[in-house]
């Protein structure tokens, strides 16, 4: 396991390193216990869409374990203006401990993994959020306890979120149901691959488009924008189809009584989800938000750190 570009290719005892390790760095880092177990190692931030958690939780877990983090816009570095991937990789490799992307394409990640000689972290493409989900798998953990047999209802757009989820709660021997509108399912590759993987640890997979029958008696239930970056042409159109998967009081109530509300943000609030939801009682979202620093911070130790 040397990079994270997929949650699929990750055991589900490297998650579960990750959580523990996650856990232990957030507890260090609150009693002010100093972990610079990345002295002296700098990764490289490439960005080719917007960004707040991603990359403050990133620069910030860097300078925490005692690295450095460069932001590397793609605007500002010749990537963008057309050198390839592969020279990217075999220059970067050379200064870099290890590179974060964002980008649209998850072929473009896959291929800095393999042109570089470096761990590459995927920091969302089109397809795939996995730092985001080992957050969120960390946030469930701490509010409902163990993860195996925990049911999580994932309600809206068939997308990264819901693609990275699949597999991480497949991994995690967790109960998964995904409702979506029909015309925007999940990617058919990523559900029969999550069916796979929940085979080997008895997680239940559903697929469905009733929004209702995915959250009824969930532990958590997630939500993510209608329109995901680089969809905006498409807002008046999804907008139409999406309404009856909007997680407001009267879905969210069909859930388990103590089950919390999860959102990657950044939230549409009156869109995907209602205020009294997103800022209600149950809701985990700062919880989960602040969880991407520390999930990271794992993820760079477990792939950057001397071993
Ligand atoms: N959830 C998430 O990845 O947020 P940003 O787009 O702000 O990084
Ligand atoms: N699905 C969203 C997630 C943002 C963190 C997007 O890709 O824009």
């Amino acid at each position: 396991m040397k990079h994270l570009l997929s949650l699929h290719d990750w055991t589900p005892e490297d998650i579960k390193t990750a959580l523990e390790l996650a856990a232990k760095l957030k507890k260090e880092q609150k009693e002010g216990i100093p972990h610079h177990l990345l002295k002296g190692k700098t990764l490289g931030m490439i960005f080719t869409k917007s960004s707040t958690r991603t990359r403050v939780s990133f620069e910030v877990g860097m300078y925490q374990l005692g690295g450095n983090a460069l932001f590397l816009s793609s605007n500002d570095i010749q990537l963008g203006r057309g050198e390839t991937i592969h020279d990217t990789a075999k220059v970067l490799s050379r200064f870099l401990d290890g590179i974060m992307i964002r980008t649209f394409k998850q072929s473009d990640v896959e291929d800095l993994a393999k042109y570089g000689s470096i761990p590459i972290i995927n920091g969302l493409t089109d397809l795939l959020h996995p730092c985001q989900i080992l957050a969120d798998l960390l946030t469930i953990e701490e509010h409902c306890g163990t993860l195996a047999g925990k049911k999580v209802a994932y309600v809206g757009d068939g997308n990264n979120i819901a693609h990275s989820l699949l597999y991480g709660c497949a991994k995690c021997g967790m109960e998964i149901a995904v409702a979506t509108p029909a015309e925007y399912a999940c990617d058919e590759t990523v559900v029969a691959q999550a069916m796979e993987d929940a085979k080997l640890t008895g997680a239940k997979i559903t697929i469905t488009t009733d929004a209702k029958e995915a959250v009824k008696d969930a532990d958590a239930v997630y939500t993510d924008t209608w329109v995901s970056m680089g969809q905006e042409d498409q807002k008046a159109e999804k907008v139409k189809s999406f309404s009856p998967y909007q997680v407001n009081s009267e879905l969210f109530s069909l859930a388990k009584k103590d089950a919390i509300f999860l959102h990657c943000l950044p939230a549409y609030r009156g869109m995907e989800v209602t205020d009294e939801v997103i800022d209600g009682p149950n809701s985990a979202v700062f919880d989960e938000a602040e969880n991407r620093l520390h999930a990271q911070k794992a993820v760079m130790v477990m792939l950057m750190g001397d071993q």
